[in-house]
């Protein structure tokens, strides 16, 4: 008999659950449900929907949506855009960040214009998270953006809470370590993807290995996992972000990877193997995603795994919509056995039950 281990309920404050306007990839109760089954408890929903999270309607209409078909608990993410900055003060207090997409992805938020993003940068209350998507030198310009119009009186850098999105390069842990160490208010979070996979795997995974960022050489994955161990890097994220296989398979193949079910177990395998505590990982999926983006507590709420069961990760035992995993094959050691939500059992280590989530 192996010993079970519990863990606090699981945060992951960077997914997209697709509703509304992207169904065929996931919905709230595949979403959830493949959150619940992951481990995680609370999450996080990004606003790049095809009808975006960029104005209150569409910000109420996703909450309703969400209301009475969530398995965990969800809050929400708004989107930067030239229309949208004349409701951040109306809307902040209704979501947890803003997400600002400096770099080309999926959905239609990127911004490309200094004068619209030095009004987004100004006008974000001080006291909410502005998350940037910003890859290598994009991420110079969000620093010196955060340091420039962090503070509207003042001018004084570093008031301005910035999370920096999916670190993926040495190059951008240099740049978050020198700005952590000038006193900024900067975080930072990886997706699980860039420390379990590098380049050399797209070749064998072909779309299933695309994303944005893209998967980086095995120098970058070595620093990510440093910044790991030394808390430079303050948040693992799944960055769930489904895509139907006919969607990945197409000409143009769309990015992102799903990853809420994979990502504890990865975890959990770098437990067994040493290169990661179980400290750490709390700290890493609950104790600072709590901290930054200021979320409620959920009492009673808790994960048993065991630590010691190894098993091949397996694409038809997913709840997720998408059907697939980057990870299919994978040899990993932990796996989820019980989810209780506000003790209510959810997860059995089989069937999901609810749903129980609250809107938050
Ligand atoms: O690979 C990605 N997929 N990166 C993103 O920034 C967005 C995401 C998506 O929504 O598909
Ligand atoms: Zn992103
Ligand atoms: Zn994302």
């Amino acid at each position: 008999m192996s010993k079970i281990i519990t863990l606090p309920g699981l945060i992951d404050t960077h997914v997209h659950l697709r509703e509304p306007g992207a169904t065929q990839k996931e919905d709230f109760q595949t979403g959830t449900k493949a959150a619940i089954a992951g481990g995680f408890t609370q999450v996080l929903d990004m606003p790049n929907n095809p009808i975006a999270t960029i104005n209150p309607e569409a910000l109420s209409s996703k909450k309703k949506l969400a209301e009475g078909r969530v398995y965990c608990d969800i809050g929400f993410h708004f989107g930067a855009s030239e229309s949208s900055v004349q409701y951040f003060p109306q809307v902040a207090e209704q979501v947890f960040g803003l997400k600002v997409y400096m770099n080309q992805t999926t959905g239609d938020l990127l911004m490309s214009d200094d004068q619209v993003l030095e009004k987004v940068f100004s006008s974000w209350p001080k006291e909410k998270v502005l998350m940037v998507h910003a890859e290598g030198e994009t991420l110079e310009k969000a620093i010196s953006l955060a340091k420039r119009f962090g503070n509207k009186q003042s001018l004084r850098s570093g008031d301005l809470k910035l999370h920096v999105c999916h670190v993926s390069l040495k190059r951008e842990i240099e740049l978050i370590k020198a700005a952590k160490a000038e006193g900024m208010k900067i975080s930072c979070e990886v997706a699980c993807h860039h420390l379990f996979l590098k380049d050399t795997d797209v070749e064998r995974l072909g779309s299933y290995g695309m994303m944005k960022p893209p998967l980086e050489s095995k120098e970058d994955q070595e620093v990510l996992w440093q910044a790991v161990i030394d808390g430079t890097i303050d948040i693992v994220a799944s960055d769930h972000a489904p895509h139907t296989r006919e969607e990945k398979m197409g000409e143009k193949p769309m990015f992102g990877v799903p990853g809420l079910e994979t990502t504890l177990p990865l975890l959990l395998t770098a437990v067994n193997d040493g290169r990661l505590s179980l400290d750490r990982l709390i700290e890493l999926t609950h104790t600072n995603p709590k901290r930054i983006f200021s979320l409620p507590e959920q009492e009673n709420t808790f994960v048993e795994v065991d630590p010691a069961i190894r098993y091949t990760l397996n694409a038809e035992r997913l709840f997720t919509k998408c059907g697939w995993t980057p990870f299919n094959g994978m040899e990993v050691t932990g796996r989820v056995k019980k989810v209780v939500l506000r003790e209510q059992l959810v997860y059995d280590g089989q069937n999901i039950f609810g749903p129980y989530g609250k809107v938050i």
